[in-house]
């Protein structure tokens, strides 16, 4: 399928680095590479890394330096911040675009800065990861969003939630799209109803930011985002940045987390008088480079058209529903009504029956070289309700990872698409899924688990394999 406009989905490849990367396979020979881990992480633009090296001979001191390279840097880094909010359709006048590692840093960094007491409620949901779980646990009452039994939110339990506790929820933090399943969490209705009882939103945006168009200003004022989170490396842009946007005035009080150079207008031996944010929010030397990457990266993203990006992922989520039914019974833990998958990024996890979710994504590696991600994905509460497991079986697999024996360990494989791949991998993707399930007996048996990795590996490891690379 080709885009909309003059950037067709080769041209986008060619600007994909590493897209016609070979790999080698089990039998010796080499492929081409499929990744289908974009949910994880996507691969660099290579107009990213061409604006890297431009600015690079640019690269100097920011804030602090006095030179004429320093002023392009500063004025570079601090411009950036405009690209960002624009993006996310952020009020920049009344916002700080604070530039962080990553979301889970974001998420952490704000949970310091909202002064939370044991007293306040935190509403987050049982369909988050990690980063946007734990970091909340232990400042306050954290409260989770129950499941409907498809795995999307009770937004009627939320509803519930914030009526019995009302007058003391600080905020209501939801993942924009689910990084198991894909779904798109309806983020203005959450907003509204969180508003309507005094409450803040946060949307982690780290798998919603790649795959649908951020409108922070909402198209009514009771459906804006308070704050929003997203991060480089899931944007087409690894270089170590991520960014929190929220209200100035939730940083203009109270000490940042972490504090230093950078942070302050004035020290004296006995007091600090801090900045303003974002810059108070920034200690130490900042990642000046990530943020000429996210920047440019958001760049090509708006020139593509994230609609067209939408559109493409939709079909090539459909495609790969409708194929995969056909080659394999199948469990499949995200959306499959048809109807419902313009509501759901091409995120699908999925197991196959008799076969461990880390032999699969083993078998998809070293047979076809297709990079999928398997396990729990950094969200063991949420697998734990997908795959029904009673509180006896959550303990027991506790027990089990804490001594290291992870063989037995329930998870799911997970394919998800980025706005560079195609119907063509798709299908190479189910040819070589047939073929396992065709010669799943003899293929299998030539596989052992390596406890001490976690994961199942030939048990001919063809010469050479991994050496393409190495410092
Ligand atoms: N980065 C994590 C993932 O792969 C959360 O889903």
């Amino acid at each position: 399928m080709l885009f909309k406009n003059k950037l067709s989905i080769d041209n986008i490849r060619k600007n994909i680095i590493g897209i016609n990367k070979k790999v080698i396979l089990r039998n010796g020979k080499s492929t081409n590479y499929i990744y289908f881990d974009n949910a994880a992480s996507t691969p660099a633009l290579i107009p990213v890394l061409e604006k890297v090296s431009e600015f690079l001979e640019w690269y100097s001191s920011i804030h602090r330096g006095a030179g004429y390279k320093s002023v392009i840097s500063t004025r570079t880094y601090d411009d950036s911040r405009k690209i960002v909010a624009d993006f996310l359709n952020a009020d920049f006048e009344k916002n700080a675009v604070i530039y962080v590692k990553n979301s889970t840093e974001a998420i952490n960094k704000l949970s310091y800065r909202l002064q939370l007491d044991k007293n306040d409620i935190v509403i987050s949901s049982l369909m988050e990861h990690h980063s946007n779980d734990l970091p909340w646990r232990n400042k306050c009452n954290t409260l989770f969003i129950n499941l409907l039994k498809d795995g999307s939110l009770d937004l009627n339990d939320l509803e519930k939630k914030l009526n019995a506790h009302k007058g003391r929820i600080k905020l209501v933090t939801v993942t924009g799209c689910s990084n198991v399943t894909g779904y798109i969490n309806d983020i203005h209705y959450i907003a509204r109803l969180s508003h309507k009882y005094g409450a803040k939103i946060l949307v982690d945006a780290a798998q919603l930011a790649p795959h649908r168009a951020i409108n922070m200003k909402g198209n009514r004022t009771d459906e804006h985002l308070d704050f929003v989170v997203l991060s480089g490396h899931k944007l087409y842009a690894p270089f170590g940045t991520g960014v929190l946007v929220g209200p100035k005035t939730t940083f203009q009080n109270g000490e940042p987390e972490y504090t230093g150079g950078g942070t302050i207008i004035s020290v004296s031996q006995n007091n600090v008088y801090y900045a303003a944010p974002p810059e108070r929010e920034e200690a130490g030397s900042p990642n000046i480079v990530g943020a000429v990457a996210l920047a440019e990266s958001i760049k090509i993203i708006n020139e593509i058209g994230m609609d067209n990006i939408k559109d493409h992922e939709i079909m090539l989520t459909k495609y790969f529903l409708e194929n995969i039914k056909k080659i394999s019974e199948i469990q499949i833990y995200s959306n499959t009504n048809e109807a419902l998958i313009p509501d759901t990024a091409g995120v699908i996890s999925f197991n196959i029956p008799d076969l461990h979710h880390s032999l699969l994504a083993a078998l998809l590696s070293y047979e076809g070289g297709i990079g999928v991600r398997n396990g729990c994905f950094c969200a063991h509460p949420y697998i734990h309700r997908l795959l029904n497991l009673s509180p006896t079986e959550i303990r027991k697999i506790q027990q089990d990872m804490m001594f290291g024996r992870l063989e037995d360990v329930p998870g799911l494989v997970r394919v998800s698409f980025g706005m560079y791949n195609t119907i063509q991998e798709i299908d190479i993707f189910m040819e070589v899924l047939s073929y396992i399930m065709k010669n799943k007996k003899d293929i299998c048996s030539e596989y052992k688990y390596i406890s001490s990795a976690g994961r199942y590996e030939p048990k001919n490891l063809p010469k050479n394999i991994y050496s393409e690379f190495t410092l």
